[in-house]
């Protein structure tokens, strides 16, 4: 619940705007006086009053209710305290009664969200690079239908390009059917990089032709593409499964080949492109851009030009109210140039297009980048985290039973979980052992956390919920019951900031409030009634960090 606002609607200072009153609400250091506390000097200029005077007068004006049990003005401040009884009722009710729906609801309304995360690039190694989009995209696809919107979930393929012909030319000089068809996606890689690095000009041109006869339709060349395209597509979607992620569809640039210039034809026809050096462009230079380059001097078109082209089509298949491209920052140019040009085209709907900018992720020993093959691919940092989890976990608790399926949780936890706790603009350095610590920022910790409430409901048995447990929450209970009361909030924020690392902020918060409250706290011990109501709140919070775990795509093992 939002306090702050809430306060501030029952709060009125001439000449003060409400969302100031509710920003200049704080959440005193000691909470001894008040829960919240508004400072009053800071409208001593507007009402030509003392603070203590301000103080006292809004004090006499505002009327306690079932939120606000309390009001006093003490040194110029104005003091509230929350009915903890009644927000602990409420919030109880409410889990206990929308359990796994807890923190969702219908703020979307069914309105449309295209969302192009992960977008892979056929024969090309899916890398660490590729984390981050595929992660905070399926948790924005996850967070909007769990608000109500209706998600579509797009895999903008990368199967379009010279590179194509290349890996052609590649494959008949050095390729073998049933090495290639065993060794996958590594193995189309190789034969890319061997080209790469011994083509010469003959090759070259060589590549341009095999290229030039996937465009044209030759039945070979499409037949060994669409190869490409399958054995890399297997494999990414068995990484897929494991990382908790779906797409509504897998339509990828090649599909926009013929929709192209449909795009070019209403550029012209607008009189946006202009001629420079050969090329085709729309000038950008009155915006403080660079020229968007549509055609190339041989009449090649580029990314953008199918950027443009796939945004149209999503327009008219999808209707959408957002459309979001959940892509590294390094294409800040590109998205900047594709949403001028189609605002420029006269579409009003360019307003509703967002780049969702993330950071890049290397690792510790600062290998990242795809260059020289020095590829650290996705799948490796997966197994590496999972046979480390497994480790850990076989320590912890050597006789549990399924220990497997315990590691799988916790090490791709830990991998998402890397990709997802920090603002996602900051560059990430992944660490396997700080990912994988109990004590910290950490899924683990979160996913331990909740096999520990789920061990104490357990032990109890049974228990009765009831309305009114006659309890009044300690600060403890207090605290936890307020971050409890917030995730509803939490999760329309993080989604109107396209930010999933507030849930995941949420998930750890939640936790060390938890445990404080489960060391401080005796549960099973305690008289009926409050071992009641301290049941109920334990379950409440399982029931939230395991909604906002599977927001963010991460399973809870219910024994660690
Ligand atoms: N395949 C591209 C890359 O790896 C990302 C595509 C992002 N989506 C888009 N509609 N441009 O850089």
């Amino acid at each position: 619940m939002d306090y702050k606002g809430y306060i501030a609607r029952k709060l009125k200072i001439d000449g003060v705007p409400q969302e100031e009153l509710a920003e200049a609400v704080a959440v005193p250091p000691n909470t001894e006086m008040g829960d919240y506390a508004l400072p009053c000097f800071k409208f001593a200029k507007i009402m030509r009053k003392s603070p203590v005077a301000i103080a006292e007068e809004l004090k006499d004006g505002f009327e306690t209710d079932g939120v606000i049990a309390e009001v006093s003005a003490v040194n110029g401040y104005l003091n509230f305290k929350i009915n903890r009884k009644g927000l602990a009722e409420e919030t109880l009710a409410r889990i206990a009664k929308e359990g796994e729906r807890y923190g969702g609801g219908n703020l979307g309304g069914g309105k449309v969200v295209c969302i192009d995360y992960s977008s892979v690039n056929i024969a090309k190694p899916f890398h660490i690079g590729h984390l981050s989009t595929t992660v905070i995209g399926g948790a924005l696809y996850r967070i909007f239908n769990f608000l109500g919107y209706k998600a579509v979930g797009i895999n903008h393929l990368g199967d379009y390009g010279t590179q194509f012909g290349k890996l052609i030319s590649a494959y008949k000089r050095w390729g073998d059917r049933d090495k290639v068809q065993a060794g996958g996606i590594h193995a189309i890689n190789e034969l890319y990089v061997r080209f790469t690095n011994e083509a010469d000009e003959e090759m070259e041109r060589e590549a341009r032709e095999n290229f030039r006869l996937i465009e044209s339709g030759d039945k070979e060349a499409n037949e060994l593409f669409e190869w490409f395209k399958e054995l890399t597509l297997s494999y990414v979607k068995k990484i897929y499964e494991k990382l908790n992620i779906t797409f509504d569809s897998y339509l990828g640039e090649r599909f926009y080949t013929d929709k192209m210039q449909p795009v070019v034809d209403e550029l012209r026809e607008k009189g946006l492109l202009k001629e420079s050096r050969g090329a085709q462009i729309v000038d950008l230079e009155e915006y403080g851009m660079s020229p968007c380059i549509i055609l190339r001097s041989d009449g090649a078109s580029l990314y953008a030009t199918r950027d443009l082209a796939a945004a149209l089509y999503r327009k008219k298949t999808y209707d959408f109210d957002k459309c979001l491209y959940v892509v590294a920052y390094q294409q800040n140019l590109h998205f900047k140039q594709i949403f001028k040009v189609l605002e420029l085209m006269g579409k009003e709907w360019a307003k509703d297009m967002v780049h969702v900018a993330y950071g890049m992720v290397s690792l510790e020993d600062g290998a990242m980048s795809t260059r020289k093959g020095k590829v650290v691919w996705l799948e490796d940092v997966i197994s590496k985290c999972v046979e480390k989890a497994y480790k850990i976990v076989d320590e912890k608790n050597p006789t549990l039973e399924n220990k497997r399926e315990v590691a799988e949780k916790v090490g791709i936890g830990a991998v998402v979980f890397g990709a997802l706790y920090n603002n996602k603009i900051k560059d990430i350095v992944f660490s396997y052992d700080k990912a994988l610590s109990f004590e910290g920022e950490t899924s683990v910790y979160v996913q331990y956390t909740c096999a520990r409430a789920a061990s104490v409901l357990a032990k109890a048995g049974n228990f009765t919920r009831k309305a009114d447990y006659g309890v009044e929450p300690c600060p403890q209970e207090f605290e936890l019951l307020k971050a409890l009361a917030d995730f509803p909030d939490i999760v329309a924020a993080a989604a109107k900031a396209y930010e999933p690392s507030f849930v995941a902020r949420f998930c750890v918060d939640t936790a060390q409030k938890f445990n404080k409250f489960y060391i401080d706290c005796k549960i099973l011990q305690a008289e009926e009634n409050v071992r009641d109501f301290r049941l109920a709140l334990t379950e409440a919070t399982l029931t939230a960090l395991t909604n906002a775990l599977t927001l963010l795509g991460i399973g809870v093992p219910e024994k660690m």
